[in-house]
């Protein structure tokens, strides 16, 4: 009879649990109510468990892994320690892990799946800072969808992308990874980004072909002191709130689900630990419901810092701060729950974070079905697909930018013409496809050799000149350039003699821009210049085709190559898309989305400066804001970029001379396209608050459009400016839109426009 009522007893209980345990699969409910049911069967252990992401490890479709970290991270996968896994891919990998979490952990919590999906998956987009270059939005959001597309079929549910940084120094290496200089464009990318991987709105996320967007580096990463990677920033009130908060503000309205905080320190505080950042403004202010991740081992890396005594003080004022979840520094784990168990972190802060972290799991789906990405047939179909192909390329067209084209020598005739392609660029089919690849083969770029065979009315002969690096090429090893071996250079010369045109592919190899790759010059690396000096001397008919994942400062070229094409590192369809663009079949569009300067010297350099007491020479001396040996302003300016056509701006006009504020400023120019190609052009316009209780920048771009334009035909092009565009932050990040003068100029790049003024009452 006892045992009876004993096994009884048990049945009882463990069906109970069932039905608790179960109780927050039930769909009818809302999210917040499925959270409330979860967290209340959580230990304290499988909440921080939740607040832990590992990087993958790679044995667990095979045998458990033996030894080392693999062994620590398997056995806290299996005690539901882990929230989240990065860099697991591929749908075998990806069910395996899931597997363990949903099947073997008391609660079967699914994982979220994070991955740096940043210009593609397998099939590549150019580097976020060439799409920027085309300013356009439709394209850009497509080229995120298309890399969401990818990475969910590969298993992946979650983005570290898009990086929203704004950044003014080309010596930083992520520039590469961001959409340039400007606030305004960088705004506008953000949002289109967000909605390229997430879908338009919150219920798009539970399609399998969307995948969860990350902000990031919260806050200030951009402006790491010298452009040197991870290095302290500290800047003022004004520029945190008026260049580099706002595309983080865009991408939260966006609807971006979560956030990852920097490694810098902003005014003497780690962001990771930066509670005035991650509460006060995005959680607070913003009302951020998503969740915050920290960078790589960030957290730790506070005791480094001299933020932190050791871990448990680093975990415990990140936690304070704000972050959500720890990447890879082994401290949430290890110290939260004695932390709170000894009353020094608060159970709110825990609970709050889990439950942020359990909500963008509920939103994804991943409970209603936790293999919803790893469907093996959809991964084949999906994953190389033409369609795809022929997204990134279209992408990559838009995003070549024609720096320069003296005696029409583009595009190139389609006959009776000898092309000498030279560089060893030119036939490199890895560096095009740029720094954030992880998912992608090497050799796998189409080069520019390939690309120009395509067209055979020509004769086109190739030779490298030169190697641009000597051993090996990867994403973690610092690269060897070189700068002795010039026993090509003769060949490359013998071609370039006799023929019609020379196409040098020159510049950056795709790992030398990215994380960890700051430089001190922005030459061409190792032996290029001479290489493209001695060409020069034999046959002057150069297009210089330029890979780079910066701006550089090419002095010399920019003076004496009568053609240069900025073409960055394009991705899997690079050279189909130069190709096309040298011989006309595109007509390029593309406009820098940040300043090239003549030397290094002059950075960081940017078109929003604000103006000195003594900006002209005006008493023709020394002292005025200038430099004594080159000219202060760029080589290229911001939003610059030529067509094969040529575009006339006529007739600005507004539609009143004075506002109230409440009132919208109507603004139109007359386009026409006065060339000889049909061509699209990015108008762009910038306005100037002449005096205001802050200084302004002599210029802030507020609209822009992208026009498509047959030859000869001619367009009203319109903007309407509203507060939204007029305002700016005060130095405690209150909006402020002030009476009084404004300039409005409308143009197709940055340093040059028709002008005219009005007056806000
Ligand atoms: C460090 C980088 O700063 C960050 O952007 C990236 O997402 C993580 N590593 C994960 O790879």
């Amino acid at each position: 009879m006892k045992i009876k009522s004993i096994t009884l007893f048990m049945l009882f209980a463990i069906t109970t649990m069932n039905a608790q345990t179960k109780s927050h699969l039930d769909k009818t409910k809302t999210t917040e109510e499925r959270i409330d049911l979860l967290m209340k069967q959580m230990t304290l252990e499988e909440k921080v468990g939740q607040m832990n992401q590992y990087n993958g490890f790679w044995e667990v479709t095979g045998p458990a892994p033996k030894g080392g970290t693999a062994e620590l991270k398997y056995e806290h996968l299996k005690k539901g320690w882990v929230g989240s896994m990065l860099t697991v891919r591929g749908v075998e990998q990806v069910r395996a892990v899931q597997k363990i979490a949903v099947e073997q952990t008391r609660l079967g919590i699914p994982l979220i799946i994070g991955f740096d999906v940043i210009h593609g998956y397998k099939t590549l987009s150019p580097i976020p800072l060439a799409e920027a270059a085309s300013w356009d939005l439709e394209a850009i959001k497509k080229s995120a969808q298309v890399a969401a597309s990818e990475a969910s079929a590969s298993g992946i549910n979650w983005t570290f992308g898009p990086m929203v940084d704004i950044s003014r120094d080309a010596r930083w290496g992520r520039v590469m990874e961001g959409a340039g200089e400007d606030p305004f464009l960088g705004s506008k990318i953000a949002e289109a980004r967000v909605k390229g991987f997430q879908g338009d709105k919150r219920e798009d996320l539970l399609k399998d072909n969307t995948i969860a967007a990350c902000a990031k580096h919260f806050a200030a990463y951009g402006f790491a002191e010298s452009g040197k990677e991870y290095n302290t920033v500290d800047i003022g009130n004004a520029t945190l709130y008026n260049t580099v908060l706002p595309p983080f503000k865009a991408a939260k309205d966006a609807g971006v689900r979560t956030f990852m905080n920097s490694f810098n320190i902003l005014n003497g505080i780690p962001a990771t630990g930066n509670s005035f950042l991650q509460r006060d403004i995005l959680k607070g202010k913003w009302n951020f419901d998503g969740f915050v991740i920290s960078d790589w081992a960030s957290i730790r890396e506070m005791i480094n810092h001299g933020f932190a005594q050791d871990g448990k003080e680093a975990s415990q004022k990140a936690v304070d701060a704000g972050s959500d979840m720890d990447m890879e520094s082994y401290l949430y784990v290890n110290e939260l729950v004695s932390l709170v168990n000894e009353g020094k972190v608060d159970i709110k802060k825990v609970d709050d974070a889990v439950r942020r972290i359990l909500r963008v799991k509920f939103e994804l789906g991943l409970f209603d079905d936790p293999f919803k990405y790893c469907d093996k047939k959809r991964e084949k179909e999906v994953i190389g697909s033409k369609a795809n192909n022929d997204a990134v390329l279209d992408m990559a067209r838009k995003s070549i930018v024609l720096l320069k084209n003296e005696r029409k020598l583009l595009p190139l005739k389609k006959s009776g013409q000898k092309i000498a392609l030279i560089g060893s660029l030119a036939n490199d089919k890895t560096s095009p496809l740029g720094s954030w690849r992880i998912a992608s083969d090497d050799n796998t770029a189409v080069s520019v050799l390939e690309g120009m065979q395509q067209y055979k009315g020509n004769q086109l002969v190739f030779e490298k000149g030169a190697d641009l690096t000597v051993g090996k090429t990867t994403f973690v090893d610092e690269l060897v350039f070189n700068t002795t071996d010039k026993s090509g250079f003769e060949a490359a010369k013998n071609i370039a003699k006799t023929a019609d045109v020379v196409v040098m592919v020159l510049g950056e190899h795709g790992f030398q821009s990215g994380e960890g790759r700051s430089r001190t010059s922005l030459d061409l690396p190792g032996v290029q210049q001479e290489l493209l000096e001695e060409i020069y001397k034999v046959n002057p008919n150069i297009v210089l085709v330029l890979n780079n994942g910066r701006p550089l400062a090419l002095p010399w070229a920019s003076e004496k190559i009568p053609a240069i094409v900025e073409a960055w590192h394009l991705g899997t369809q690079s050279g189909n898309a130069i190709a096309q663009v040298l011989y006309g079949d595109y007509n390029p569009s593309g406009k820098l989305p940040m300043s090239f300067p003549r030397n290094i010297g002059q950075c960081p350099i940017y078109y929003n400066f604000h103006n000195t007491g003594r900006p002209t020479n005006a008493d023709k001396n020394v002292f005025w804001s200038h430099y004594t040996d080159v000219e202060k302003t760029p080589q290229f300016p911001f939003g610059f970029g030529l067509s094969y056509t040529s575009f006339e701006y006529k007739n600005l006009s507004l539609d009143k001379s004075s506002y109230k504020k409440e009132e919208k400023v109507k603004v139109s120019v007359e386009l026409t396209n006065s060339g000889d190609f049909d061509g699209k052009e990015v108008v762009q316009l910038y306005i100037r608050d002449v005096a205001a209780s802050l200084s302004r920048p002599v210029k802030e771009l507020k609209g822009f459009e992208l026009v498509e334009l047959k030859k000869g035909e001619t367009k009203l092009v319109t903007f309407t400016l509203s507060n939204d565009e007029l305002g700016f932050y005060d130095n405690d990040g209150n909006y402020l839109v002030e009476p009084g003068t404004f300039k409005v100029m409308v143009g197709g790049n940055s340093d040059i426009g028709l002008e005219s003024i009005f007056e806000l009452k």
